[in-house]
């Protein structure tokens, strides 16, 4: 153990970092020398093999996540007046993309054990105008995705999935993409797949996925680029005043060697994940992240949650004491009903969401990531277990 008055690490660890290596770099210079870097073959090959790798129908690139969840939005025809439900516990963009669509956000509370949306929650909020929902499977665990789709199939609801955590998750045995009407990953710099920026959208429905390609680029009848090669035409159609939300072949030549990486990225954030339960098991004030059996956990996060009752300190103070120790953090998420804007514009008020607001309190994702090694787990084991018992009431 080391002395309690010097930080146990002496260089700052990150709460995320990319982990990038000479393939990703070698497909990017070929990409730059190869006279086209914006979509065209790579994004193509990159979109198959994602596609296969998921066993999805159709897997379509995209600019990002949120670019996605619009693009699902517009092609599944929510507008303005329909009702969009999804969770508080969420990044905002997946209630903004609603917002732009001039649909109205509604919030169903979470369940208290995996902090995802309580299906139960998600029925009662459902009315004549309610078109669609958009569950979040929050730091990479599965919702309950049967629950969510029967009572969605009940409804008529359009079921789109932020799976912007969910890279490598699986329910019941089946990779998440396939599993409802449309699912849409993150690429962002953080995540566990990384194109620095990017989204892929999944779906097995074919209009569906046609209407997605044309939107994401102008609303056009052909990719672009098919335009400019050799056997291209100049002659476009406008179809749809669609969007300019296009992968480009830059970012997907990172996809295309994060992919093929993905399994041994996530079998280590897994053994990083075990290491930190087992090494906080017998910490009261600690609550770690509980997995259900029918689930394969992406480890995109690695939640904990402090027991305040048992500490000295409140949530803000835990992370600074961690800072102290060299370890970042950070906290996902702030409750969207607690934003300024969501309050001022859709009335939402402290204390509408309990569960969210309550397990809000508590919450601190740990650095989990393949690029750390087993010492920076241990090192971040280390000083959440001394700050706790400085901490302790
Ligand atoms: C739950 C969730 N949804 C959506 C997004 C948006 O992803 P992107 O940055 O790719 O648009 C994020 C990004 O962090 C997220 O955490």
């Amino acid at each position: 153990m080391s002395n309690d008055e010097t930080p146990v690490r002496n260089q700052f660890l990150p709460p995320f970092q990319p982990c990038l290596g000479e393939q990703e770099y070698e497909e990017v210079l070929d990409t730059l020398r190869s006279g086209w870097i914006t979509m065209g073959p790579k994004t193509s090959q990159f979109e198959d093999a994602f596609r296969e790798h998921v066993g999805a129908s159709h897997a379509i690139a995209v600019s990002s996540c949120t670019a996605g969840l619009h693009l699902a939005l517009v092609a599944g025809g929510i507008g303005p007046g329909d009702e969009v439900i999804t969770t508080p516990l969420t990044f905002c963009s997946t209630a903004n993309v609603i917002v732009h669509q001039g649909a109205v956000p509604v919030l169903a509370d979470v369940r208290s054990d995996t902090y995802n949306i309580d299906p139960e929650e998600m029925e009662k909020q459902i009315t004549p105008r309610t078109k669609a929902v958009i569950p979040v499977h929050l730091a990479g665990h599965p919702c309950e995705m049967d629950e969510i789709l029967s009572i969605a199939q009940d409804h008529g609801l359009l079921v789109i999935e932020d799976a912007a955590h969910a890279m490598g998750a699986e329910y019941k045995g089946r990779k998440i993409g396939t599993v409802s009407d449309v699912a849409v990953f993150s690429f962002y710099a953080t995540k566990n797949l990384t194109t620095g920026e990017g989204g892929m959208i999944c779906t097995e429905d074919d209009d569906l996925a046609e209407q997605l390609r044309i939107l994401r680029l102008h609303g056009i009848s052909s990719d672009a680029w098919k335009r400019y090669s050799d056997r291209g035409s100049w002659y476009y159609e406008v179809q749809l005043p669609g969007y300019k939300y296009n992968m480009t072949d830059i970012q997907a030549s990172l996809g295309l060697h994060q992919l093929a990486k993905q399994e041994s990225f996530q079998e280590l954030r897994e053994e990083y994940a075990r290491i930190y339960t087992e090494a906080f098991a017998d910490l009261p004030e600690i609550v770690t992240p509980h997995v259900k059996d029918h689930v394969r956990h992406a480890w995109h996060l690695y939640i904990i949650r402090l027991d305040l009752d048992r500490l000295t300190i409140d949530r803000g103070q835990f992370i600074q004491a961690l800072r102290g120790e060299n370890i970042g953090t950070s906290v996902h998420f702030i409750p969207l009903h607690l934003h300024p804007f969501y309050q001022r514009q859709y009335g939402f008020q402290k204390g509408d969401y309990p569960v969210s607001e309550r397990v809000y309190e508590g919450i601190v994702s740990l650095p989990l990531y393949p690029k750390m090694t087993r010492e920076d787990v241990d090192d971040v084991v280390e000083a959440v277990r001394r700050v706790v018992s400085r901490s302790r009431r």
